[in-house]
């Protein structure tokens, strides 16, 4: 299959005004997620509760995620954020035995630490693996620290600092071996890179709809491995995560014998029509036709830098990368600010600036980055 990279980024009006590099922190608006939106206000005007509808929704925007996973619906729970999916998943992991321990590396986002660190009250230890000098974690790391009293180890696919891409397989196999669960917090790669949970093997996958998979925010998702779903009873309940919705009882807690045993209320209804149109786009242009763009697209940014003279931290290894390029500056935020008022959009994060990248990029919009970056190189170059 070819994909008519040209035809789909016509269909995100923002990138006729704007040098967009920030879809790791939202993405660019396409048509019919515009659409969307509108389709839905027009409904609450025409019909007004439209629930049959909004309960399909739900479940296409299941179905699309399972296919973009490679796994099954029933492995899927929708949330309303990535951060929703980790407390279901934490509120149904036993810290009373010995197996109490969680390993959290360091690259993580916040939220996939902090979540774990609250469960300290409730009996986990939680132990963090630490960064090497660049910025990345070696398998020694991990292999140091995985044993029989791990439980879990959270791993994020894509640092959000600094773009580094941890070894998944080789933790994912050491996890295993050791009897312990990997849950991967993929939310800043998936739709961007391509991810298969079962070629991954890992057991838990989060994310979200606002960046690469082109939804919004306020919807997001956790992918239970099947096998894993009937030992987990989450405490982090509600009506919606019950084998039977309909059926009211308020006598006892009787959970979906599906993933959806880890959502909790009121579906995002609105968040489900954007995250469907998001999601058909995706699958549209391909899983691995986008990742082998965006790859082009960041390896042409990582060589332009070099010839500037203004090296990313992100790797060059294809392997260790995804869609972020993190490049130094002595004031990241100050940067930021030109940049944006030369109509390029980033983000910064830890002392770096981030040019994150859709399959909707370009090589012209990479040159105009690094073009920037060059004129600005006097101020805001790192320190030597
Ligand atoms: C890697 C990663 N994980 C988790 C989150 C938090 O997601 P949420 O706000 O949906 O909980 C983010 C948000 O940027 C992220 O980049």
């Amino acid at each position: 299959m070819t994909t008519d990279f040209a035809a789909l980024r016509r269909r995100f009006p923002v990138l006729e005004r704007k040098t967009y590099l920030n879809s790791g922190s939202y993405c660019a608006l396409a048509d019919t997620v515009r659409e969307a939106f509108s389709a839905y206000l027009d409904e609450r005007l025409a019909v007004g509760a439209n629930w049959e509808v909004w309960v399909a929704k739900n479940q296409a925007v299941r179905a699309l995620l399972a296919r973009v996973l490679g796994v099954t619906p029933g492995e899927i729970a929708i949330t309303t954020s990535a951060s929703a999916g980790i407390n279901a998943l934490a509120s149904a992991c036993d810290f009373s035995g010995p197996r109490n321990k969680v390993l959290v590396s360091d690259l993580e986002f916040p939220t996939s630490a902090q979540i774990w660190h609250a469960q300290e009250r409730r009996g986990a230890q939680v132990v963090h693996v630490p960064c090497a000098a660049d910025g990345g974690i070696p398998l020694e790391h991990f292999e140091r620290l995985i044993d029989e009293r791990t439980q879990l180890v959270a791993l994020t696919h894509l640092c959000y600092r600094n773009g580094m891409r941890p070894d998944i397989p080789g933790i994912v196999r050491l996890a295993h071996a050791r009897g312990a669960r990997v849950m991967l917090d993929s939310y800043q790669a998936i739709g961007a890179l391509r991810v298969d949970a079962r070629e991954l093997d890992v057991d838990f996958v989060v994310g979200g709809m606002l960046k690469y998979l082109l939804g919004t925010a306020g919807i997001g998702f956790l992918y239970v491995r099947k096998d894993c779903i009937a030992d987990l009873v989450p405490t982090h309940s509600g009506w919606f995560a019950q084998q039977d919705i309909a059926a009211m009882d308020i006598t006892a807690n009787r959970p979906a014998s599906s993933a959806r045993r880890f959502e909790a209320g009121t579906p995002p209804v609105v968040n489900c029509y954007a995250a469907e149109a998001g999601l058909k786009i995706i699958l549209e242009a391909g899983l691995e036709q986008i990742e082998a763009r965006v790859r082009d697209v960041t390896a042409r940014c990582l060589q332009r830098l070099a010839e500037i003279g203004w090296p990313a931290v992100t790797p060059l290894e294809d392997a260790r990368r995804g869609p972020m390029v993190a490049v130094p500056s002595r004031d990241a935020a100050g940067l930021f600010a030109q940049l944006m008022e030369q109509d390029i959009v980033t983000s910064f994060r830890d002392g770096n600036i981030r040019a994150t990248c859709h399959f909707y990029n370009t090589d012209e919009d990479i040159d105009r980055f690094v073009g920037a970056l060059a004129g600005h190189r006097a101020r805001f170059a790192p320190a030597r």
